[in-house]
């Protein structure tokens, strides 16, 4: 019988817990044996591991989180970590292990598939910063609870006539910044693959204060080249130029937190199920995520390779209607 071994690894997503009760009810229902790998790639290497049946992953789909636990593992980038891991899978007879994750943990998967090891991943990063998918499980949900928040800021920044400064997520990626600012009609978008600083976005703001606006919101993704507080900093050390009163308001894990939306209840589903049956067809290797609306598998190789852009026509989008 084949025995497999799964895993939720790095920052949690909304929707984790969907991909985690697919992964294990399409196991059983094909005839494989299945255990979970408690706190991801440590639990690994500390040799964890429980046994899970269909009824375990009942109630879970909708749960926000993972119900396995996850960490962020250093010891994998280290030899002794990749051997201690593949020991532990040796131990426990597991013929193939499959990773929930975003980079890092896809970075994990890789380095153990060079070792041997059959290994699927399964994307998923609020980031949405994995090559290999339009999309990662978790990235809608964080997207409405950011998008949520802001339009509540909006409601207080007009009361006091204010600018804040909505400092979210993404890493080194701007993908939140520019889909939540997008959606909620921010004035601005900061982002680490736009060259924008404060002086040109104070001269921006002025522009629109000439044009009347009462005031406005801008959303600073965390890894752009200034974050919400330097900004913040430069506007107040500059009262003269600056039209505004600015206020600070981080969402941070926030955004992790809550439970999955209904497309990433749908899309973590999806990408559970697919990965049991990419087994089944002997395709390990890959990444599992969704590309123009269907299933889609990359080499990890590949994904481990390259770094995922930004929309153009997003990026277009938000030039234009930021006034
Ligand atoms: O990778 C997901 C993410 O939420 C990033 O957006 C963020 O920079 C990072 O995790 C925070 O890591 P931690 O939860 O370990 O503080």
């Amino acid at each position: 019988m084949i025995r497999l071994a799964v895993m939720t690894s790095g920052g949690d997503a909304p929707g984790m817990n969907a991909a985690l009760r697919a992964v294990v009810r399409m196991a059983r229902g094909t005839g494989y044996d299945i255990i979970g790998i408690p706190h991801g790639f440590s639990g690994l290497i500390a040799g964890e591991c429980r046994p899970l049946g269909s009824r375990d992953v009942g109630g879970i789909l909708g749960l926000g989180g993972t119900v396995l636990g996850t960490t962020r593992c250093l010891a994998l980038k280290t030899t002794a970590g990749l051997q201690a891991a593949v020991a532990s899978l040796k131990k426990h007879n597991i013929n193939g292990l499959i990773v929930i994750g975003g980079n890092g943990s896809q970075a994990g998967a890789y380095a153990l598939s060079r070792l041997g090891v059959p290994v699927i991943g399964i994307a998923s990063t609020i980031d949405n910063d994995l090559s290999g998918t339009d999309i990662s499980i978790g990235v809608t949900s964080a997207l409405d609870v950011a998008v949520e928040a802001i339009d509540r800021l909006r409601v207080t920044a007009a009361s006091l006539r204010r600018v804040f400064l909505v400092e979210v997520m993404g890493n080194h990626s701007g993908y939140l910044a520019l889909m939540a600012g997008l959606a909620s009609g921010a004035e601005a978008i900061m982002l680490p693959e736009v060259k924008f600083g404060p002086e040109a976005l104070m001269h921006h703001l002025h522009r629109l204060y000439d044009q009347g606006r009462s005031h406005a919101i801008v959303v600073v993704a965390e890894g752009a080249a200034y974050n919400a507080d330097q900004i913040h900093q430069f506007f107040t050390s500059h009262p003269g130029l600056a039209s505004f009163e600015t206020r600070v308001t981080k969402l941070g894990h926030v955004q992790r937190g809550g439970t999955p939306g209904v497309f990433d209840r749908l899309l973590a589903t999806r990408l559970g199920a697919a990965a049991i049956e990419h087994i089944t067809l002997g395709r390990w290797g890959n990444l599992i995520g969704c590309v123009n609306g269907e299933i889609a598998t990359t080499e990890l190789k590949h994904v481990n390779a390259t770094e995922k852009r930004l929309s153009p026509e997003m990026l277009n989008l938000a030039n234009a209607l930021a006034c």
